[in-house]
């Protein structure tokens, strides 16, 4: 009996210890000084690469794909669901390839252009700087416009601010009223060329300060208050020397932003495929996206050596995973799949970006339609929303919120003896006092548990979207759309005020309390 007495209790404390799950306490630090996230953090891309703009957004008005002048319907409604904050064109290593005067005037009298850097394919320049700026408004969303610095002029650049945005009589405004546009589109965001290190120019960084500085004194706005956003070209990923150089050599009041890029890129000679990948490549990845913690951190830091106030923002206009074609397509098209490694990747890359609200300002994912980590697929008459996509909008309520600062101590995720934090926070408050906290769980197998103290965020009540699926390979096609998609997150409990929810592997999901 004695025997048996003692088994009875060994179970009991056995089964106690094994419900005990082990959790990490997410906590808020004093937010005083916590700065807003802004909005353009959440921008995308459109560069005349592949089929992005051709087919991806822009089918001509002459399409049976239902369109309003000639840009197709469903990726306007899409994007616009989505709030995208800023849209980047016309590239990428085109802008400094392309002539905005070639893409303006009656369509068939435009010159083509032939795409050198992608594809090789001829472009009728049938999407110009009309269709960009009149789809910006369609789009609800502010244009952000690559000036050509490589193979471009001064006068050439200065003559598409003039074209875009004087309101005056002018040489440039005449034409844009004799185009067809009255008032001007007061475009105030301006890239000055793109990756001036290599496909815009191959440039030294001491020589491309030079070449900014004299691009940008003639850049004005017309209204002589000179309040348009000039974008340096920046640095490629780890190259801090670029960002220092920069910083040091160009005066503080011509440079509204610094950009960087970088792609999460297990290999430049070996990407691996977009679906077919092995968890040790999906490991791979993620290690790669995960250090965009230490290069904002890094390029910042040298950023506040010359602007202690943080007047000029570090803009990411270029960043998301970047794989291997999908088998059978252009290899100069950059056309690939959008998996649940990507959604991962998209929401653990969101988050370091909003935890340095007080210096990112800006980012583009790239690309939007079609290629890269594209957020909208298309084909033909078809489109479907990406993973991608799905994370963008439960992160859309980060938008132009304030900041909460959080403290975390992340569980690992281990394999092959390399380990990575498995778990990534991010978290703000809006204006209407709405707490939002987006969690990201990277474990390709592990679920993990999070505790945080809602009396310490004055919340009574939660609800959750997760995006979550059964393998990491699972992606949307455009025979089954809806395979990925956001659904009610119902893994968790609220007991004495303490919130307890369990992450499922590789998902990510946005708490909303009030
Ligand atoms: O996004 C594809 C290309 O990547 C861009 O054109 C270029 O800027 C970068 O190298």
């Amino acid at each position: 009996m004695k025997k048996v007495v003692l088994v009875f209790v060994f179970l009991l404390c056995n089964q106690s210890i094994f419900s005990q799950k082990e959790s990490t306490v997410i906590s808020f630090k004093n937010n005083e000084s916590a700065p807003i996230i802004n909005r353009n953090i959440y921008g995308h891309f459109a560069e005349h690469l592949g089929r992005c703009i051709y087919g991806g957004f822009f089918v001509g008005d002459t399409s049976k794909i239902p369109n309003t002048n000639g840009v197709r319907n469903d990726v306007v409604a899409a994007l616009k669901d989505l709030k995208i904050p800023n849209l980047r064109w016309p590239g990428g290593c085109f802008a400094d390839t392309y002539h905005w005067k070639d893409g303006i005037g009656p369509k068939e009298n435009r010159p083509t252009i032939v795409n050198q850097w992608w594809g090789g394919v001829t472009e009728d320049n049938s999407f110009g700087t009309h269709d960009f700026l009149n789809m910006c408004e369609l789009l609800e969303t502010e244009p952000y416009l690559a000036g050509n610095v490589g193979s471009g002029t001064v006068q050439e650049l200065i003559d598409w601010v003039q074209y875009v945005n004087f309101s005056g009589k002018s040489p440039m405004s005449d034409l844009r009223v004799k185009n067809g546009r009255k008032e001007p589109w007061k475009v105030k965001k301006w890239g000055v060329g793109n990756e001036a290190w290599g496909c815009g120019g191959n440039m030294t960084a001491d020589y491309y300060a030079g070449e900014y500085r004299k691009y940008a004194t003639f850049m004005t706005d017309w209204s002589n208050s000179d309040n348009i956003m000039r974008i340096a070209s920046g640095a490629n990923s780890v190259d801090y020397n670029w960002t220092e150089t920069i910083m040091k050599n160009i005066p503080g009041n011509m440079l509204g932003g610094v950009a960087l890029h970088y792609y999460s890129v297990i290999d430049w000679g070996k990407k691996g495929e977009d679906v077919n990948f092995a968890e040790d490549i999906y490991f791979k990845t993620m290690q790669q996206a995960l250090k965009m913690e230490e290069l904002v951190t890094k390029h910042s830091a040298i950023m506040d050596k010359y602007d202690p106030k943080k007047n000029i923002a570090l803009v990411v206009d270029e960043w998301g995973g970047w794989y291997d074609v999908e088998k059978g397509t252009n290899p100069g098209f950059l056309y690939q799949q959008n998996t649940m490694r990507d959604a991962v990747l998209a929401g653990s890359t969101l988050n370091i970006f909003n935890n340095h609200a007080d210096r990112v300002r800006m980012a583009n994912l790239a690309q939007c339609v079609n290629v890269l980590q594209a957020v909208i697929l298309t084909d033909k008459t078809r489109m479907l929303l990406t993973p991608t996509y799905h994370v963008m909008k439960m992160y859309k309520v980060h938008q132009d919120a304030k900041l909460l600062l959080i403290s975390i101590n992340s569980p690992l995720y281990t394999l092959n003896g390399e380990s990575l934090p498995a778990l990534s926070v991010s978290a703000s408050k809006d204006k209407n006092g709405l707490v939002h906290i987006s969690l990201v769980n990277v474990d390709s197998k592990k679920a993990n548990t999070v505790v945080i103290d809602l009396n310490e965020l004055g919340i009574k009540s939660v609800s959750g979207i997760i995006i979550t699926s059964s393998k990491l390979q699972d992606h949307n096609t455009f025979d089954n759309p809806t395979k990925i998609q956001p659904a009610v997150f119902k893994g968790f409990q609220i007991k004495k005020g303490k919130l307890e929810l369990e992450i499922p592997p590789f998902s990510v999901i946005t708490l909303e309390g009030k």
